[in-house]
C-alpha cells in the first residue's frame, strides 16, 4: 500500500457514518473505525463498510495479557480489515502473540501497528502518572523499536516523529500519523499539528484525518484537498 489519507469516521451510529460515506459517491476513501463506532455498531459496521469497497483501519488499540490479545486478534482477522493496532506498552510478548493470532491459516494477515505514547500524553503526565522517568521521545523510539523487533509493520505517531522512527526502525516501517490540520484550520484538542503537505515532507506513510474532513462544509472537497497535498 502506498501513501494514503485515512479518514477517521468518529461517529456514534451507522446512520451518521453511512450518510457521511454516501457523500463520496464513486470515491472510496480509506476509513478508520475507532472505539466509538465499533462499540456502537459492532462487527456489522466493519463488514458493511468493507462491502462498500473501502479499505479499513480498525483502531481498537488492544492491550491485555498475550493470550487474550492473540485470541481477540484472531477474531478481528476474520473481519478482513487492512490495518489493526495495539498498545506497544503491552510488551513484546503481547505484540508477538497478537501477530500469531492475526495470521490466517493461509499466512495472510492485516497490517499490525502499535501505539507508542498517545499524543494526549505529554512528558510531564507520563513521568507523573506512569512513573516513566525518561524523555518522551526516547520512550516513543524505544516502543517503536520493540514493535519493529516483534515483527509489527509500523506505529501510530506524530508526523514530527516520522523521520526519526524511519531512522531507528527502517524505511519500510510504517508511520501512521494523526494530528493533521489544514493551514489556518481549527486545531481543536490536538496539541502538535502539521499540514498534509508538511506530513508528506516529514515522511509520514499515512495521515489520519478526522474533523478537518468530517466537520467540513464540503467533506469530499476537504478529502480531495488532503489527498492532493499529501499524495501527489
Ligand atoms: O479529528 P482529528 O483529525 O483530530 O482525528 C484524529 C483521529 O486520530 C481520532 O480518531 C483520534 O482518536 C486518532 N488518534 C489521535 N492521536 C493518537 C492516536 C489516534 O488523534 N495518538
Amino acid at each position: 500500500m502506498g501513501k494514503d489519507v485515512i479518514v477517521a469516521c468518529d461517529f456514534d451510529s451507522k446512520e451518521k457514518t453511512l450518510a457521511f460515506l454516501d457523500k463520496f459517491q464513486g470515491e472510496k476513501p480509506f476509513v478508520k473505525i475507532g472505539m466509538e463506532l465499533y462499540y456502537a455498531e459492532g462487527p456489522a459496521i466493519v463488514k458493511e463498510i468493507k462491502a462498500r469497497g473501502h479499505k479499513i483501519f480498525l483502531d481498537l488499540k488492544l492491550h491485555d495479557i498475550p493470550t487474550t490479545v492473540k485470541k481477540a486478534m484472531a477474531v478481528l482477522s476474520g473481519l478482513d480489515v487492512d490495518i489493526c493496532n495495539l498498545h506497544a506498552a503491552g510488551t513484546s510478548r503481547m505484540m508477538e502473540a497478537a501477530l500469531e493470532g492475526l495470521t490466517r491459516p493461509d499466512g495472510t494477515r492485516p497490517l499490525l501497528i502499535a501505539v507508542t505514547q498517545l499524543t494526549s500524553t505529554d512528558e510531564e503526565i507520563m513521568q507523573r502518572d506512569l512513573l516513566i522517568d525518561q524523555p518522551l521521545d526516547k520512550v516513543v523510539m524505544h516502543y517503536a523499536k520493540n514493535a519493529a523487533d516483534s515483527g509489527l509493520d509500523g506505529v501510530v505517531c506524530s508526523p514530527l516523529e516520522a523521520g526519526k522512527v524511519h531512522q531507528v526502525c527502517g524505511k519500510q516501517f510504517l508511520t501512521v500519523t494523526p494530528g493533521v490540520r489544514f493551514a489556518g484550520g481549527d486545531v481543536g484538542d490536538q496539541k502538535r499539528v502539521t499540514t498534509p503537505e508538511k506530513a508528506k515532507e516529514l515522511g509520514s506513510d499515512y495521515i489520519v484525518v478526522g474533523r478537518p474532513i468530517t466537520a467540513a462544509e464540503d467533506p469530499v472537497a476537504a478529502w480531495k484537498r488532503c489527498v492532493s497535498e499529501f499524495c501527489d
